[in-house]
């Protein structure tokens, strides 16, 4: 190990887990009114918000990484239950708080893996990514938590489950010209908008 980059590694850890908030932030990330306010996973601060920058390091997969195997039935049943974990999350959210029903997911979600996809390249400058790599870039991102073990039996549960989304996601024409949905994971089909289960309470 580099012991050289062990501080700047500790800083940006440091300066992460700060931007991250409070107690009060983490057990009810919901809990202001605008769910876009201050306080909120989806403001300035957070990782998921426009703009902040994370290590694209840790969402990247490592040369020779085998994900685990098994079988499949019971993997995607995995993969469904990991879904919609919310445990899995710093902030209290699961996958499927933002990705139900297809949504936060832009047309790029319909191609075959490795390719671009809009916040990979804004935050971690790729210029296109594969699955497990998103996945793990949705937990450590909009979920602002920690990465999964590459050889683990939940990453490949979820990215699993997830190819299977992705065979039933149809791609929205209206996504397509909205400037705004690509750079900008707080727009129109994110959590922090108005219909969001999260913003209701
Ligand atoms: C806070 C909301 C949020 C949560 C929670 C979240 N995501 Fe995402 N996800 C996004 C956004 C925003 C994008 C980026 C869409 C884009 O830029 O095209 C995205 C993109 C993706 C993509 C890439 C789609 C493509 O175009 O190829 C995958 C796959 C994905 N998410 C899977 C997951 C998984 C699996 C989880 C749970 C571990 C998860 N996401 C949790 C918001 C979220």
């Amino acid at each position: 190990m580099n012991i050289l980059q062990q501080p700047l590694k500790l800083a940006i850890t440091g300066a992460l887990a700060l931007g991250l908030g409070g107690p009060a932030f983490a057990q009810n990330p919901c809990a202001a009114k605008n769910p876009c306010a201050a306080k909120n996973p989806c403001a300035a601060k957070n990782p998921c918000a426009a703009g902040s920058k994370f290590d694209s390091k840790m969402v990247t997969r490592p040369k020779g990484t085998k994900l685990a195997t098994g079988d499949r039935a019971e993997m995607l049943k995995l993969g469904e239950t990991l879904w919609s974990d919310t445990k899995l999350s710093s902030n209290n959210l699961s996958c499927s708080t933002c990705h139900r029903g297809g949504a936060a997911f832009q047309n790029t979600f319909a191609k075959p893996y490795p390719h671009y996809v809009a916040m990979a390249k804004d935050k971690g400058g790729f210029k296109q990514i594969n699955l497990d790599e998103m996945v793990q870039f949705c937990l450590a991102a909009p979920m602002a938590s920690k990465t999964l073990a590459w050889d683990s039996k939940e990453l490949a549960a979820l990215t699993m489950y997830t190819a299977q989304v992705q065979k039933s996601f149809k791609p929205v024409a209206a996504a397509k010209g909205n400037p705004c949905a690509a750079k900008n994971p707080c727009a129109a089909k994110n959590p922090c908008a108005a219909k969001n289960p999260c913003a209701a309470k």
